[in-house]
């Protein structure tokens, strides 16, 4: 699908800027608005580790704090055969801001595949519950 293929060409772009001296793992994420504007993001590492901020909530946070609420989709780039699927962390932030969206993975030899949240994080802690 081309709205796909454009999330994940900006994802693709966004890794470009990780910060991963760390672990050397560099990926990116592009997540687009209802409003049609598209935010980026990459992972950004720190020298103590446990402060690395991943790609996925990067654009997240980016998009929330310029206003936006409501998301229809987020793709996720990294160089690997095996796709990359969002951590557990990013998985709870992607359904508290995006709900039930589609989760685009790829990578850079141009494999993809699309899930949603709700098989890829089922029973879901969230508001509903407080
Ligand atoms: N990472 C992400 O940015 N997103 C993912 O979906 C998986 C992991 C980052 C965190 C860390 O900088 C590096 O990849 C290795 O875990």
């Amino acid at each position: 699908m081309s709205d796909h293929n454009t999330l994940l060409a900006a994802a693709r772009a966004a890794r470009e800027n990780a910060h991963a001296p760390y672990s050397n793992f560099r990926v990116g994420a592009a997540l687009r608005a209802k409003s049609g504007v598209v935010y980026t993001g990459c992972n950004v590492e720190n020298s103590t580790y446990g402060l690395t901020v991943c790609a996925e909530r990067v654009a997240i946070f980016k998009a929330i704090s310029e206003g936006e609420r409501g998301f229809d989709a987020i793709a996720v780039v990294t160089d690997t055969d095996q796709l990359t699927p969002p951590c557990g962390a990013c998985r709870q932030i992607i359904w508290e801001f995006c709900g039930d969206v589609d989760i685009i993975l790829g990578n850079l030899k141009g494999k993809s595949e699309t899930h949603r949240t709700s098989t890829l994080f089922p029973k879901p802690f969230d508001s509903s519950f407080l």
